[in-house]
């Protein structure tokens, strides 16, 4: 352990694991050990996390096998707490946030990537007091936004910028649909309003929906009190549908999405929220030209990018509730309700 770490009375951390309890998954605190640092490596003291669906589905062996053991979510932000002896883009006091992927620094996705991914599989995650990542897998916190609102931004937020604005080549003057009010879903309003674009909301809450009009949606469609919202959408836009899409709803929408878009639009597959892997008809694809952008998060490019545009315009993370560190279980049971309306984090 390197001096800087060593001087710094930090020498243990609250740890949360995903363990398998007979046959059900459960997490567990400890306290560990402070990380070992190598000389490229940062130690983070993390102070807030948030939760993802993801989380949810990793929780509950959704997303294949995952170590026993394992420090879940890929979202955390804090404060520098040491560095290694050769880390040179971080001080002691610095603010920061976890990147999801913490190999993808620009430059076109790589498969590599995949099981590097924080809090998924092998690899532990953001979910603990502090962490040890190497120097390159950070970016800066935004001036505008205080430590528990940087920790709403790794994977969702990156994820709406990716789609929008790296893939979907936003402008002002599109129109954007958006399938419910959670965390992507919101960040895409937000960002999709910075730009001047119109955005359309599907959502199962009229509650919710009014929520997301005075956010700035130009319109909102209730998914089940209407069914068949693609011709709502179509009616909401002259007949020519959205020209970008964010599909997070997977088989059971992607139809529906793909007879909401207009001619040369673009269709951005995020979501799972009824199982992977759609299985559609892409002739209409192919009759009215248009695209489909397969998105997985973005790269710390991405994110660096997206944070100057959030501290450019003045966007403040849409916070549904902050839970306190002895009540993890009871944060992933609101995001397991789908009563959130956004973000919702853990302080650490
Ligand atoms: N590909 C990627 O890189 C990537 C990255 C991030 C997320 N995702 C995926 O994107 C989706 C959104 O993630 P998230 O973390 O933002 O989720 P979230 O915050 O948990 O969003 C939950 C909300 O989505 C809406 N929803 C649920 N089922 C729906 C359906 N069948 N049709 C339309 N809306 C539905 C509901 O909104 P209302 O209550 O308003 O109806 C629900 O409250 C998930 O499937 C997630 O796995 C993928």
């Amino acid at each position: 352990m390197p001096d800087s770490v060593a001087s710094s009375s930090l020498t243990s951390r609250r740890v949360y694991r995903l363990i398998s309890h007979e046959g059900s998954p459960q997490i567990r605190t400890s306290e560990d050990a402070t990380p070992a640092l190598g000389p490229h490596d940062v130690l983070v003291r993390i102070e807030a996390a948030s939760l993802n669906y993801r989380d949810l589905l990793i929780l509950r062996g959704q997303l294949g096998a995952v170590r026993d053991g394992l420090i879940p979510l890929s979202d955390g932000a804090g404060h520098v707490a040491a560095v290694g002896e050769k880390v040179t883009r971080w001080k002691a006091g610095d603010r920061v946030a976890t990147i999801f992927y913490p190999d993808w620094i620009d430059g076109p996705y790589r498969e590599a990537f995949g099981p590097t991914a924080l809090g998924g599989g092998n690899a532990d995650g953001a979910l603990a007091t502090q962490i040890a990542v190497p120097e390159t897998a950070l970016v800066r916190i935004p001036e505008t936004l205080s430590v528990e609102e940087a920790a709403t931004l790794p994977c969702a937020a990156v994820t709406a910028w990716h789609a929008l604005v790296v893939r979907g080549q936003l402008a002002a003057g599109d129109t954007v649909l958006v399938q419910g009010t959670g965390g992507v879903a919101l960040f895409a309003l937000q960002i999709a309003n910075a730009f001047g674009a119109r955005t359309i909301i599907l959502s199962s809450s009229d509650e919710k929906a009014k929520r997301a009009r005075e956010l700035g949606a130009a319109a909102t469609v209730n998914y089940r009190t209407t069914p068949e919202w693609d011709v709502e959408v179509r009616k909401l836009t002259d007949g020519l549908g959205a020209s970008h899409i964010l599909e997070l709803g997977g088989p059971d929408t992607f139809d529906r999405s793909l007879r909401s878009l207009r001619a040369a639009g673009r269709i951005a597959q995020i979501g799972v929220f009824t199982g992977k892997g759609p299985q559609s008809n892409l002739f209409r694809l192919q009759l009215i030209n248009a695209t489909i952008d397969g998105i997985n998060v973005g790269s710390r490019e991405h994110f660096e990018a997206l944070n100057a545009f959030i501290t450019a315009h003045g966007l403040k993370p849409v916070i549904d509730s902050t839970y306190g560190p002895d009540d993890v279980p009871a944060a992933y049971d609101r995001l397991a309700s789908g009563r959130h309306f956004g973000k919702i984090v853990i302080k650490l």
